[in-house]
């Protein structure tokens, strides 16, 4: 029987984190269980900076962006003598089920102490990149696409003004879920991802089209991972003419008050993980399919891609001719 809980965030930080940390120290206090706070994700597990989480440490969180527990990006713990340490620090502490707050990396992380003490984990997919396998959606990614579109609008004022195209970079790293989300729901003219090849002439021809039937901007957003868009502007610029824009957003996409669905997830993320704890489960995570919360073997998901819908690229081309 699981006793004392132990819990980090780790890779970039997502708004809602904190609605999680929340959720699972609350209900962990609930079921008369510990929770052991580690912060600085894996790099403070290695280091053993560890505090005791009790109900007032959670207070007032559940509408904060960031993590109270901070994060790390740890190189040492993909390393043997990493993991020892992590795993000698989690026995030293009692600590005898983990909770990992992250994204692919980081679940990765989680499998692999997993693997090599036996200790139970579970994983609690947070990131704006939303592309963890077997989750319609991670804790911040609703959050992430709001500040995304709420700044592409007020691009969209300058370029209409000035009869312009911009190029907005969105993040993602090698993923296009965020800029599809965000094109769809900006009204985007293109969106460029890295998992659909893309022709600077059929660019071209968009925006030639576009500027036939008099539209008075085009919006172009482009996922970080599918290439460099001042090249893409300087050749749109010499294909097509005209004045191009670019506009990286960065890191104002993971920050911020996370929207009431993000923190919804959250709540019922953290709450399943405790109870998947409670129920015997040794490595899964807890994900959400068709609005039901589930758990997944967290082997399963470590192996597996997750895959973009197209139908929603398709959608998207269609509704911006
Ligand atoms: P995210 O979790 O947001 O995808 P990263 O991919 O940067 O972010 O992963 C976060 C952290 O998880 C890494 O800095 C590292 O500490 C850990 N991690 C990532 N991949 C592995 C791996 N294969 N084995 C062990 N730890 C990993
Ligand atoms: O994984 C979240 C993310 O924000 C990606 O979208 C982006 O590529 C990356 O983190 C940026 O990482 P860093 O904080 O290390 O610059």
């Amino acid at each position: 029987m699981i006793k004392n809980l132990g819990i980090l965030t780790s890779g970039g930080d997502a708004p809602g984190m904190n609605a999680v940390i929340r959720a699972v120290v609350r209900t962990a206090i609930y079921y008369g269980l510990k929770v052991t706070g580690i912060e600085r994700g894996y790099e403070g597990l290695i280091n053993n900076e560890t505090r005791q989480m009790e109900l007032h440490s959670v207070s007032g969180i559940i509408n904060q962006g960031g993590t109270i527990l901070k994060t790390v990006r740890s190189a040492e713990i993909k390393t043997r003598p990493g993991q020892d340490k992590a795993i000698k620090v989690l026995k030293k502490n009692n600590i005898d089920g983990l909770i990992v707050i992250g994204g692919d990396g980081s679940l990765q992380g989680a499998l692999m102490l997993h693997k090599r003490s036996r200790i139970p984990v579970i994983g609690i997919p947070a990131t704006i990149d939303n592309d963890v396998y077997g989750t319609d959606m991670t804790v911040g990614f609703d959050t992430a696409v709001n500040t995304a579109v709420e700044a592409i609008d007020k691009i969209r004022d300058t370029a209409t003004s000035h009869e312009r195209t911009f190029i907005i970079e969105v993040m993602g790293r090698e993923r296009g879920f965020l800029a599809l989300e965000v094109g769809l729901a900006a009204g985007a003219e293109i969106v460029l991802l890295p998992e659909v090849k893309y022709s600077l002439d059929n660019i071209s021809k968009k925006l030639k089209q576009g500027s036939r039937r008099r539209k008075s901007s085009s919006i172009i957003v482009m996922a970080e991972g599918a290439g460099n868009p001042f090249t893409i502007g300087k050749q749109i610029e010499e294909n097509v003419g005209g004045e191009i824009r670019v506009s990286v957003l960065g890191y104002i996409q993971r920050g911020g008050k996370p929207t009431a669905c993000s923190r919804v997830l959250a709540s019922k993320f953290g709450a399943a993980a405790v109870e998947l704890f409670l129920k015997g489960a040794k490595a899964k995570i807890v994900a959400i399919q068709k609005n039901k919360i589930i758990s997944l073997d967290l082997a399963v998901v470590c192996k597996h891609k997750k895959k973009l819908d197209l139908s929603s690229y398709k959608l998207e081309a269609i509704l911006s001719i």
